[in-house]
């Protein structure tokens, strides 16, 4: 049974450390907050992710999963220990990697066995190596220690299901003994398929910038065809689902929308660029889709302020969910963030309301009313706006909404609301890219 630790008990490392726990290996996950790790250890998360309350319960009563905010000490007591700390956006895009960096002088001063040192947080090319010299300065013994880059790839709200079923698996290392031990920690995995990739430590790396630089530009695209439908009186459903049919292109993805946020897409996809920079290699199509995907934001305020023809203020607007997408709490970079910012600087008054999300925007933006339940919310409104795709918002009784509401403008963002319906009902509204009925 391998012992693991992992350094950081965000979002990735909980769920990486409960997904090694269940796994069967032995895992500590480990932070130097302590109010965190208290609250941990007694059951109560710090992000709602589906399921992994439940899990992590499991795990603890089987011995398998514990916490600890003394992190020398789990070092010390395990042979495998992942980094899996934050590496937010930092000076011209930049990833900062100053928690990477400060976690491995930790390890360094550590390392009491041989130990495998294994990053999961998402670094630029080159970390990895930087991360051995480091070690090595101070442990002077390249046999006490192995490097590996296992970056990861968990959509929030389904991170769980994508860490125990993965895609793919990529230990970026050249030691092979190294390249052994993480089989064997993913070892359920290969028992009926194989998913696991060896790769170098620098390809690893890119592999994850690569990876989610692609999918933001495939939003990024979409969304522009989307907005070119509508100029030419074509339904971008129709032509996402076509699209789809076609095995090169695949039709995950391929929802437009109001523009992809969250704490990945838009910092990666910034960080990619600067290292391509760094590197004196142009990278057109990234920058294209940072781009894009801002004007998308603008065009989805845009549209609203169109369906008032061109006059929002001291009008009451309602706004429909607030995290970036469905089924998490998380509202970093959310498109609903523009949406608000936008609407209230032009003198509008928000009602907002999400199913889980109001508190952590209730954080970022506090000049806004937040309602813990949609009816409330659409209470008197001139206008409507669905931002996320909540399952709630998807069976909307519009007739209900329409008849509380003090006006009859819809702007359904995500395009998840009947149009045959929004117009029989008598809502002028607007959505993404569908010929309007
Ligand atoms: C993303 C990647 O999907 C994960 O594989 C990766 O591991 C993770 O970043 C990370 O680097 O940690 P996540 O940010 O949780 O995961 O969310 P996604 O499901 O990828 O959605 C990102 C944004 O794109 C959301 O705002 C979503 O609404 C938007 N989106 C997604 C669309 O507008 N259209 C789509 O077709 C898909």
């Amino acid at each position: 049974m391998n012992k693991i630790t992992i350094i950081g008990t965000g979002y990735v490392g909980l769920v990486t450390g409960v997904g090694m726990a269940e796994f069967g290996n032995k895992v500590i996950c480990s932070d130097i907050d302590k109010t965190k790790i208290n609250s941990l250890s007694s059951g109560i998360l710090p992000i709602y992710e589906l399921g992994l309350e439940e899990i992590i319960k499991k795990n603890i009563k089987d011995n398998r999963l514990s916490f600890s905010s003394n992190i020398k000490e789990s070092i010390l007591k395990s042979d495998v220990i992942v980094i899996a700390v934050g590496t937010p956006q930092g000076e011209n895009g930049q990833a900062d990697m100053s928690f990477v960096y400060s976690v491995a002088e930790i390890i360094s001063d550590n390392i009491n066995d041989y130990k495998l040192v294994v990053t999961k947080s998402t670094v630029p090319i080159g970390s990895g190596k930087r991360i051995i010299d480091l070690i090595n300065d101070k442990v002077d013994n390249r046999k006490l220690f192995d490097y590996v880059s296992n970056p990861e790839f968990l959509r929030e709200g389904s991170a769980l299901k994508d860490f125990l079923w993965p895609d793919r698996v990529i230990i970026g290392t050249d030691s092979e003994k190294a390249y052994e031990i993480m089989r064997n920690v993913y070892r359920p995995l290969y028992i009926n398929k194989n998913p696991i990739m060896h790769t170098s430590i620098e390809t690893a790396e890119m592999i994850k910038y690569a990876s989610n630089s692609f999918l933001a530009l495939k939003i990024s695209y979409i969304n522009e065809i989307a907005n070119l439908c509508e100029a030419v009186g074509a339904d971008v459903h129709k032509v996402a689902n076509a699209m789809g049919q076609d095995g090169r292109i695949s039709d995950k993805f391929l929802h437009p929308g109001p523009g992809f946020g969250g704490s990945c897409f838009p910092k990666d996809l910034e960080a990619l660029l600067s290292i391509s920079e760094n590197n004196n290699v142009k990278m057109k199509t990234v920058e294209a889709a940072i781009i894009a995907n801002n004007n998308q934001k603008k065009r989805m305020v845009e549209k609203l302020i169109n369906l008032f023809d061109g006059d929002v203020k001291n009008k009451k607007i309602a706004i429909l969910g607030l995290a970036f997408k469905a089924n998490t709490d998380d509202v970093r970079e959310s498109s609903s963030i523009n949406m608000i910012n936008s609407l209230v600087s032009k003198g509008v008054s928000i009602n907002a309301y999400d199913p889980i999300a109001n508190n952590e925007m209730g954080k970022i933006i506090n000049n806004i009313n937040y309602f813990d339940n949609l009816d409330d919310a659409v209470n008197n409104v001139d206008g409507v706006v669905v931002m996320t795709e909540w399952n709630e918002f998807r069976s909307l009784d519009l007739k209900k909404i329409k008849s509380k509401m003090s006006g009859n403008i819809f702007l359904d963002t995500r395009n998840i609301i009947s149009m045959d319906e929004l117009s029989s009902i008598g809502f002028v509204y607007d959505n993404v890219g569908r010929i309007k009925k």
